[in-house]
């Protein structure tokens, strides 16, 4: 687990998972069996990247982790649901997730695009509930729902379906990835710096910081498709290639992948050096997410 590298990613884990896990189960009523199938997604499992990195952004420039909560487990309910819907027959067709059966694999498809949809939506009913300001509250809101939409995450994962089988350049690729993956990472450290009222110097040296981090993101998991142990992963390995997938392995080769992975590496210490605040946190879940093996 990412968790076993710093004492605080366990404590903001368990964080995450106590909010969303009384979020999920307090609204059970609804239908049981939907509830099941959503706590199934979310809870017990992932690194828990982005609600981490809203923490470690929140905390270094001065927010408490309580306020930090809520902004962590919305932005994880967006993410869980992003995964539950990728999954799926008519997107990337897998069956293994987090080690488990995928959650239309252990349910059936109409109940995990239900899950998924009940996901999204309790993460901005969650978001809209936040003991906040009002106007932070608008502003958190349409920062995650950028990131998530039509031009962000679902942009992403569109462009990505509609290039199956096709070539496509490093530039458009960079784009995609920035996209479906990105988008959110970036989402993570601007809700962290939100919360913590950050000014625009520290805001725009986080940003530069997360576009790249989101980068790396996916590089490493592309590249973790290609050679990662499955055991670890908790996923089918080798799916890219038989999907035909746009990827960075694909195009640039594992060794080209890792040479970028080593430049964004560098473009983060960079970034992070302009942040005015202690940064140790970030610049440790910078060098897991470029050197994971999960
Ligand atoms: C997998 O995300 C999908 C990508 C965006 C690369 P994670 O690698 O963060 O998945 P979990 O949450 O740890 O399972
Ligand atoms: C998915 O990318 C990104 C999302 C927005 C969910 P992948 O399709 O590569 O993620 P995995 O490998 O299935 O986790
Ligand atoms: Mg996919
Ligand atoms: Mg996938
Ligand atoms: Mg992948």
């Amino acid at each position: 687990m990412a968790t076993e590298q710093a004492p605080h990613w366990h404590r903001w884990a368990e964080r995450c998972e106590s909010i969303l896990a009384n979020a999920i189960h307090s609204r059970a009523d609804g239908d049981a069996r939907l509830a099941e199938a959503m706590a199934y997604a979310a809870l017990d499992g992932g690194k828990r990247m982005r609600p981490l990195l809203v923490y470690a952004t929140g905390t270094a420039l001065g927010a408490s982790e309580s306020t930090l909560d809520i902004p962590a487990a919305a932005i994880e309910l967006i993410h869980a649901y992003s995964l539950v819907h990728d999954d799926l027959p008519a997107m990337d067709d897998d069956a293994l997730r987090r080690g488990k059966p995928t959650v239309h694999v252990a349910y059936d498809e109409a109940t995990a695009i239900l899950a998924g949809d009940g996901l999204l939506t309790l993460a901005f009913e969650l978001l809209g509930q936040a003991p906040m300001a009002p106007p932070m509250i608008v502003a958190m809101l349409q920062t995650l729902a950028r990131a998530a939409g039509m031009q962000g995450m679902v942009a992403g994962q569109s462009i990505d379906l509609a290039h199956v089988g096709q070539s496509m350049s490093l530039e458009a690729l960079r784009q995609m990835h920035g996209a479906k993956t990105g988008a959110l990472i970036r989402c993570a450290v601007q809700l962290g710096a939100l919360t913590a009222n950050a000014d625009a110097t520290a805001c725009a040296a986080l940003d530069d910081f997360a576009d790249a981090l989101g980068l790396a993101f996916q590089i490493r998991d592309d590249i973790l498709d290609v050679e990662g142990d499955p055991d670890l992963i908790g996923k089918t390995a080798g799916k890219d290639a038989v999907n035909a997938k746009p990827t960075y392995p694909a195009l640039l080769g594992l060794d080209g992948s890792r040479a970028l992975l080593a430049e964004l590496a560098q473009r983060m210490d960079n970034a992070l050096s302009r942040v005015p605040a202690d940064t140790g946190e970030l610049a440790r879940l910078a060098d897991f997410a470029a050197t994971r093996a999960h």
